[in-house]
C-alpha cells in the first residue's frame, strides 16, 4: 500500500496549504432564465481563483464557450452544475475548444490548470454535459478519435490538486482526462452516459464516453468512482506512473484498459506502478448498454506503422510493468482478463516490442460470458515475464470449467488450472 500512503501525504499537503489562504471570497448564483453565465464564472475565477475561495450556489450555470480555470492555492465549492450548452456545430469548430490533450488531438471545452487547489462539488454539483443531444446527433455519423467531440473535464498541467465528490452528467465524449500532471487526487467521481432515446435502445450509441484517460501523469489517485459509459471506464495511457485506484465501479462499456499503447512511433509509452483494488464491473440491461466487454484489458499496437494518429499509428515502444489488480468482481463480462498486442494491426505485421511484465492479479471473483476467462496473448517480440495470480476464481458459464490461455508468456503462476498456449 505504499501508493496509498503517498496519496494521503499529498492530500495533507493540499489541505494544510489551503487552511492558510482564502483571503478573498467570491459567491455566485446562477443568472437563471436561460441567460449565459460564462462571463460571471470567468470573472469570479479571475478574482478568486488564486489565493481565494469560490462558492457556486445551487442551480445551472450556462457555459457557452470554452473555459479554463487557473487555480493556485484556492478552493472551489460547486453546489451547482456547469451546464455546457449543446451547440454541436459551435463546439466542433476547432477554434472553439482547447487542444491541450496531445494524444489523439482530443478537444476540451473546460480545462483546469494550476496547483494546490481543491474543487469540491459535495456530491450535488459538477458538469452537465447534455450528452443525449450529442449521442443522437452522432448515432448515424462517423465517430473517430480526434473528431472534435469535447472531453467534459480536463486537468492539464496540474500539481497537487484535489477534485472531490464531483458529478458529470451525460458526458458527450470522454468524461475526464488528466494530462501532464502530478500529485492529483480525485476522491468521489460520478459519470453517467446513458442513452434514453428509444430509437437507439439495444445499441451502444455512447462510444468514447470513457470515465477517464490518464496521460503523462505521475502520482494520480482515483478513489470512489462510479462510471456508467459505453467505452473504457478507465483508460491508462502512455507515461502514467504511480497510479492508485480504489473503490471503482464500472457499469457497462469496455472495462478498465491499459492502452492502447504504442500508437506513436516516436513516443515510447511507459506505464509503471499501477495499484488497483476493489474494482466492480457490472453488466447493464442490454437494451440500455449492450457491452460489458472486459474486466481489465491491456493492449498495444503492433510494431508496424499503419497511417498516423489520431486514427492510425503503431510502432511505438515502451513497457507496462508492476501492475497489481486486486479484489476485482466481474458480472457477466465477456472476457474478464485480456491482453493483446495487435490493436490496429494486420496479420503479417511485425509483432510489438512494447513489453508487459510483472502483472499481478489477486482475488478475482464473479462471472464470465465465455469459458475463456483469461486470455493473455503477448507479442513474440516481447514475451511477458512474471504474470502472477492469487485466488483467481472467475466462473465460466453454465458451470463449465474455465479456460486459461497464455501465448508468449515467459512465466505464469497461481491460476487454478494450466494456462494453455492455445485455448
Ligand atoms: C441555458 O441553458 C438552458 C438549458 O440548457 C437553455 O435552455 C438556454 O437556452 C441556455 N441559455 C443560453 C444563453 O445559452
Ligand atoms: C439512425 O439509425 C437508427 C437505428 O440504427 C434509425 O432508427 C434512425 O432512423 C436513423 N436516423 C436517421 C436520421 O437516419
Ligand atoms: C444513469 O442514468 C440513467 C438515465 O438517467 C439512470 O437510469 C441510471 O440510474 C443512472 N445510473 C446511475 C448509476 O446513477
Ligand atoms: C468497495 O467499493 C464499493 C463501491 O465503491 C464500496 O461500496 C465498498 O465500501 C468498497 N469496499 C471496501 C472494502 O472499501
Ligand atoms: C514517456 O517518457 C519517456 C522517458 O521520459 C519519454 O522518452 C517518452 O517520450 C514519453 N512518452 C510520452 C508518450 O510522453
Ligand atoms: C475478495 O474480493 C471480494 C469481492 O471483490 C471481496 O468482497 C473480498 O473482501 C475480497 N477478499 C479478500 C480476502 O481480500
Ligand atoms: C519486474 O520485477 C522484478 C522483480 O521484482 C524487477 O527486478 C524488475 O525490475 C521488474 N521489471 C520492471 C520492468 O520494472
Ligand atoms: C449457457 O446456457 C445458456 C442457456 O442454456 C445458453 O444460452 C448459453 O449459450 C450457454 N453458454 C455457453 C457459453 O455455453
Amino acid at each position: 500500500m505504499e501508493l496509498k500512503v503517498g496519496v494521503l501525504t499529498i492530500l495533507a499537503t493540499i489541505l494544510s496549504l489551503l487552511a492558510r489562504v482564502h483571503s478573498k471570497l467570491c459567491a455566485l448564483e446562477p443568472l437563471g432564465s436561460g441567460q449565459d453565465d460564462t462571463d460571471q464564472v470567468e470573472a469570479a475565477i479571475a478574482e478568486c481563483g488564486q489565493y481565494g475561495e469560490l462558492v457556486f450556489g445551487p442551480g445551472d450555470y450556462n457555459i457557452t464557450r470554452k473555459m479554463s480555470w487557473n487555480l493556485v492555492a484556492s478552493r472551489v465549492d460547486l453546489y451547482g452544475y456547469l451546464n455546457f450548452v449543446p451547440d454541436i456545430q459551435y463546439w466542433l469548430n476547432p477554434d472553439n475548444t482547447y487542444r491541450v490533450v496531445f494524444i489523439q488531438n482530443q478537444a476540451s471545452w473546460f480545462v483546469v490548470t494550476g496547483h494546490d487547489f481543491t474543487i469540491d462539488a459535495h456530491g450535488v454539483g459538477g458538469i452537465q454535459g447534455n450528452g443525449q443531444t450529442w449521442w443522437t446527433y452522432y448515432a448515424n455519423r462517423t465517430r473517430e478519435d480526434g473528431d472534435g467531440r469535447p472531453i467534459a473535464f480536463t486537468l492539464s498541467h496540474v500539481s497537487r490538486g484535489l477534485v472531490k465528490d464531483f458529478r458529470i452528467e451525460a458526458q458527450p465524449f470522454w468524461c475526464n482526462t488528466v494530462a501532464d500532471s502530478e500529485d492529483v487526487v480525485y476522491d468521489g467521481m460520478y459519470c453517467n452516459a446513458t442513452n434514453t432515446d428509444p430509437a437507439y435502445f439495444g445499441q451502444n450509441v455512447v462510444p468514447n464516453t470513457d470515465g477517464i484517460d490518464t496521460f503523462r501523469s505521475d502520482r494520480v489517485a482515483l478513489t470512489n468512482w462510479d462510471i456508467t459509459c459505453g467505452d473504457d471506464c478507465l483508460a491508462i495511457k502512455g507515461n502514467t506512473t504511480n497510479l492508485y485506484v480504489a473503490n471503482y465501479v464500472c457499469r457497462g462499456g469496455n472495462g478498465i484498459a491499459f492502452g492502447s499503447l504504442g500508437q506513436y512511433v516516436n513516443l515510447p509509452d511507459i506505464v509503471d506502478h499501477v495499484e488497483m483494488q476493489n474494482l466492480t464491473l457490472l453488466r447493464l440491461p442490454s437494451n440500455i448498454q449492450p457491452n460489458m466487454v472486459s474486466g481489465v484489458y491491456l493492449k498495444s499496437w503492433t510494431a508496424t506503422v499503419h497511417g498516423v494518429p489520431p486514427t492510425g499509428g503503431g510502432g511505438g515502444g515502451g513497457y507496462v510493468s508492476n501492475v497489481v489488480a486486486k479484489d476485482v468482481y466481474v458480472d457477466q463480462v465477456t472476457v474478464p482478463l485480456h491482453l493483446y498486442q495487435t490493436n490496429g494491426g494486420n496479420s503479417g505485421d511485425t509483432p510489438s516490442y512494447l513489453q508487459f511484465s510483472n502483472l499481478t492479479f489477486v482475488n478475482w471473483s464473479g462471472t464470465s460470458l465465455r469459458s475463456k476467462v483469461v486470455d493473455i496473448e503477448c507479442s513474440a517480440n516481447a514475451p511477458c515475464p512474471n504474470i502472477q495470480f492469487f485466488n483467481f476464481n472467475v466462473a465460466a458459464p453454465n458451470r463449465t470449467a474455465p479456460d486459461y490461455e497464455c501465448v508468449n508468456v515467459v512465466s505464469e503462476s497461481g491460476l487454478p488450472g494450466p494456462c494453455n498456449v492455445t485455448g
